[in-house]
């Protein structure tokens, strides 16, 4: 790593380079929390779980260009490799998977470079999420630098599933025997069972709540015109 980082010209260093993706992970991560406060104080309601954010190691970067069939370069890392910020938002429902992704599209400093919905078109694996890759641009004292975070959305149920398969598969290096990834696959049907089962039984309890609410209108309205004909009449 050493070797390539001389070889760069356009950055100095590559505490430079990890400056700038730890900046973008900052920026966004405030800007997600703004949205999901902004969320509570406009619906009283939070779309996010949780927001987990990390900068790839330099072990992982390298691993990647390998498997790529780069040189090793901060250029090509720069480059090629997407997810050197990667911010994971975890919801609770799929439908806030999609609000959340309008909302982040709608910022105007933040550039949508790509979109992979791994939800409606799973993965081989199983796996299912929303992948943004964007891009923010970092003020620094003499110029502006556009820094790439690649942003996973997905739900609890989706991020449970991911978690335990990559710990499974991470054992196996990707040579996982076939009933393994067949019964992988099928943990993954159940927790989409699980996602749609949770997501109609939560639009069930709010229209439950609504006709509640307007029930009790009605009644105030009821009570409020029996009161007016009594004094009228009184
Ligand atoms: P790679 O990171 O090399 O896969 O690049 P890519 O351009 O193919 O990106 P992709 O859209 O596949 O998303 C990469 C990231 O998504 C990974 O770093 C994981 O965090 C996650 N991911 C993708 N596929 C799987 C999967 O089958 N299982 C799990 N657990 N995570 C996955
Ligand atoms: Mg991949």
């Amino acid at each position: 790593m050493e070797n390539a980082i001389k070889n760069y010209e356009d950055v100095d260093s590559w505490k430079t380079i990890m400056f700038l993706y730890t900046s973008a992970l900052k920026e966004v991560g405030t800007k997600l929390e703004i949205l999901n406060d902004e969320f509570q104080h406009v619906h009283q309601y939070n779309p996010i779980e949780h927001i987990k954010t990390r900068v790839k190691t330099p072990e992982s970067i390298v691993k990647k260009l390998r498997k790529y069939g780069y040189e090793i370069s901060i250029e090509n890392m720069v480059k090629y490799v997407n997810d050197i910020a990667g911010v994971r938002l975890i919801c609770s429902f799929t439908s806030d998977i999609y609000q959340l992704a309008e909302m982040i599209g709608n910022q105007s400093d933040l550039k949508v470079l790509s979109i992979k919905d791994y939800i409606k078109n799973p993965k081989e694996s199983g796996y299912k999420s929303y992948h943004m890759l964007v891009s923010v641009p970092i003020y620094l004292s003499d110029s502006v630098v556009d820094t790439k975070v690649e942003i996973q959305i997905r739900t609890i149920a989706m991020d449970f599933w991911a978690s335990l398969e990559h710990k499974i598969y991470y054992k196996f290096e990707g040579n996982a025997p076939d009933y393994i990834s067949r019964d992988l696959r099928e943990c993954a049907e159940m927790v989409s069972s699980l996602d749609e089962k949770m997501l109609s039984l939560n639009e069930a309890i709010q229209k439950c709540l609504e006709d509640q609410e307007a029930e009790k209108k009605k009644a105030r309205k009821k009570h409020i015109s029996h009161g007016e004909r009594q004094a009228a009449g009184a």
